[in-house]
């Protein structure tokens, strides 16, 4: 496949692991530039490091909290102020957190999750999308989930701000009819990343439990379909894309075999 990503700018949010790192590595490896956003900085340090070191790129980092508005305006201040254009926004920093019935959830948990999966993806886009506009080019996209378009049990607020992606991807499309910037999303199914870790609060047992019996995504498969819609010619949009392991068909249907 052609590759049209050679010397783009691309901007990813949680970069520090999982999707958003796998996508660093992607991206890097089609020779874009990139900037890349998470609390964790240290792990972006050694990322920045180890993708200098292999490939002729230019690569940002930011200790961003995308839930703090404030935080996420300085850091787009600063990356305009290197005169730097972006080509492509991930929006993949997210998270759930717990699993419990609604009438058992916890506040903190659901403020996490409405916080980062959507308040967050939107402080982002604000910040970003009138440059893209103003350019009349550009590309969002999205990571959202199956779990935005299936409601599992115990799964209610996740869901609630994964159906919301769904929602707010379709708006931006709609919002930006006529011009040339485009809005994807990508929609992955169970994949093994610290998201379990991250849902259970640091139960390491109970997050791999999630994966027994059955081959999940890897973080490199989802890396690979964002790399793809990205990459496709500037008059192909890619609305959305849906990618779930071999053995699951919907939130609730995945074959696990016996061990
Ligand atoms: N894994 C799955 O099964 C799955 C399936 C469908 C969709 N998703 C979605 O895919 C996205 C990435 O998840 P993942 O599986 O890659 O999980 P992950 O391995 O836990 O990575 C999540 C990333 O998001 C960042 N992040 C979390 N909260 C943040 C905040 N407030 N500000 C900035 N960055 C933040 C984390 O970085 P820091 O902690 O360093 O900030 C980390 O880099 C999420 O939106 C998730 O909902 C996951």
């Amino acid at each position: 496949m052609t590759n049209r990503l050679q010397g783009k700018h691309v901007l990813i949010t949680g970069a520090s692991a999982g999707f958003g790192e796998a996508c660093a590595r992607a991206f890097a490896a089609h020779g874009a530039h990139l900037e890349l956003w998470a609390r964790r900085l240290d792990r972006l340090r050694q990322l920045k490091t180890e993708l200098e070191g292999k490939y002729a790129i230019e690569i940002g980092i930011q200790k961003v909290d995308v839930r703090k508005r404030e935080q996420v305006h300085v850091a787009a201040v600063a990356l305009f102020e290197r005169d730097w254009r972006v080509d492509v926004l991930v929006n993949n920093a997210g998270l759930a957190s717990g699993l419990a019935p609604i009438y058992e959830g916890d506040l903190d948990d659901w403020d996490a999750m409405i916080d980062t999966n959507v308040k967050g993806l939107l402080f982002v886009t604000r910040e970003i999308l009138p440059s893209m506009v103003a350019r009349d080019s550009g590309h969002v996209i999205n990571v959202g989930s199956v779990a935005g378009s299936w409601i599992y049990p115990k799964g209610n607020v996740y869901n609630a701000t994964k159906f919301a992606v769904r929602a707010l991807t379709e708006a931006m499309s709609v919002d930006l009819f006529g011009t040339r910037v485009r809005v994807s999303s990508v929609d992955p199914g169970a994949a093994e990343t610290e998201f379990s870790v991250v849902r259970f609060h640091g139960d390491v047992e109970r997050a791999k439990k999630a994966y027994e019996g059955f081959q999940p995504l890897s973080a490199e498969d989802v890396a690979d379909a964002v790399v793809y819609v990205a990459n496709t010619p500037p008059d192909v949009m890619v609305t959305r894309l849906v990618l779930t392991p071999t053995a699951q068909r919907s939130p609730t249907m995945i074959h696990r075999k016996e061990s």
